[in-house]
């Protein structure tokens, strides 16, 4: 029988590298606290049309990467139902803003997430078909403040912050304003003028969307199109003065708090609902996929998807793509093996092994890590095992049990000793080799 395997731009994490993980997840966190944001969890799968209303209809992510299907209906009550494995998060968390009327509080908003993400791209270095965000959103009415330029500002001194508290040395903020949805429809119109002409020399894509939703074409990663586009008129000229205010003032609040920045007029994204600032963090050791995280604002995204008038701005963070980073740094800096455990427990014969789950129990709920063998196991391989992944074994035989008193052989002094149960966990604790 053939074997089964995870499917293509699908993998395993495993020990220890989730370790990784799991420390980046655990900075993000403790950074999202610091800055009184709360976490969200949106379901994995939502109603197809809430990412086509949102994220765009002519996008790559909706035209050609979501995984979608006919949901038949059980019963006679139910309809069936296009349904769609989340290609992102920020439309799950706006539906649910609408949804529990988290307008209606009045407060800004401030929702953290960390979960997987579905996209049915070619699968290359950094770039998966179930891959992580870890992302925020920061929404609310606009008498919360949150179409305030200070919030952007807020959000990428925010990710400064992060990224430097993750160890993430040499990366680049990209930033740029889209414009008002106002700016966004006259640059679409000076920029389907200036495709007139130029459109029949591209891609069959590209001829569609100069018609459909011009500024998509700014996406298009055909090469022979790329000295076309380069020739196009550029969104910064058809921002208006508020737009323009907008955008200074962000910059002028980075460059108080010391975050520096890149300008990137070419800036615009993958997704329709942005407005007025938008942004990137990349990284030079990522390759083809140099793009860290990515964001912006987006202040008509509620009302596009049937709710209030709800401004908001927030980015997502590819979380397999700082993890290929932080491992290309740390391997650099150091190649340490994983720390080893406090303790690993033989007993001497099947008849102990209860009696050593019990020793393992107790000194567990004492804090310590430790590893459980078997009294199935000769003594030879029980030390072998212990050796590579425990700083001492605690020998449980018939004597042992009896008397209270361990045997505990410290493997980096090579020395053994016998140790009181009442004071084993306080022994185990200390540092080994002495
Ligand atoms: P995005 O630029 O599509 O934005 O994705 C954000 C980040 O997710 C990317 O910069 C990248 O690090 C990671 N990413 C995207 N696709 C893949 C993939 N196939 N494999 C691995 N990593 C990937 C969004 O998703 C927006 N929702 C961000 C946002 C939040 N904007 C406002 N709020």
């Amino acid at each position: 029988m053939a074997t089964l395997k995870a499917v293509r731009g699908t993998r395993d994490l495993l020990p220890p590298e989730t370790e990784l993980w799991n420390r980046i997840e655990a900075t993000a966190r403790a950074v999202f606290a610091r800055y009184n944001f709360g976490e969200i969890r949106t379901p994995v799968f939502e109603d197809t049309a809430l990412f086509s209303r949102s994220v765009g209809e002519e996008t790559d992510i909706v035209s050609k990467e979501m995984y979608t299907w006919e949901d038949r209906a059980r019963a006679q009550s139910e309809k069936s139902q296009s349904l769609t494995l989340r290609p992102e998060n920020t439309a799950g968390v706006v539906r649910a803003y609408i949804e529990h009327k988290l307008g209606e509080t009045g407060q800004l908003q401030k929702l953290y997430y960390i979960g997987p993400q579905f996209r049915r791209e070619r699968p290359q270095k950094g770039r998966y078909r179930q891959f992580w965000q870890i992302g925020a959103e920061v929404i609310g009415p606009p008498s919360s403040g949150s179409e305030s330029p200070l919030r952007d500002a807020e959000v990428l001194e925010m990710l400064a912050t992060l990224l430097d508290e993750l160890g993430i040395t040499g990366w680049t903020l990209e930033l740029n304003s889209v414009g008002s949805s106002a700016d966004r429809e006259r640059y679409n119109a000076v920029l389907r003028a200036a495709l007139v002409e130029v459109a029949p020399k591209m891609c069959v894509d590209c001829q569609r969307r100069a018609v459909t939703n011009p500024l998509r074409v700014l996406d298009c990663k055909v090469p022979e199109d790329q000295p076309i586009i380069a020739t196009l008129p550029v969104i910064a000229d058809s921002l208006d003065e508020d737009s323009r205010a907008h955008f200074a003032a962000v910059t002028t609040a980075l460059n108080a708090a010391g975050v520096a920045y890149n300008l990137n007029r070419h800036l615009v994204r993958g997704l329709d609902y942005y407005t007025r600032t938008t942004f990137e963090f990349t990284h030079g050791g990522l390759g083809a996929q140099n793009a860290l995280l990515g964001g912006g604002r987006y202040d008509g995204l509620s009302e596009s998807i049937g709710g209030p008038k709800a401004p908001g701005i927030g980015f997502a963070m590819g979380l397999d793509r700082l993890v290929l980073t932080l491992q290309a740094q740390e391997s650099v800096e150091s190649s340490a093996a994983p720390e080893k455990i406090h303790a690993y427990i033989a007993p001497l014969g099947e008849s102990l092994n209860a009696a050593a789950l019990t020793l393992a129990r107790e000194l567990r709920r004492a804090g310590l890590r430790i590893d459980l063998g078997d009294g199935g196991f000769r003594l030879k391989k029980s030390l072998e095992t212990a050796d590579k992944m425990a700083r001492r074994i605690v020998i449980l035989g018939e004597d042992e049990l009896r008397s209270g008193i361990l045997t505990v052989k410290d493997f980096a002094s090579g020395t053994q000793t016998k140790v009181p149960r009442a004071e084993l966990a306080r022994v185990l604790a200390e540092p080994s080799g002495r």
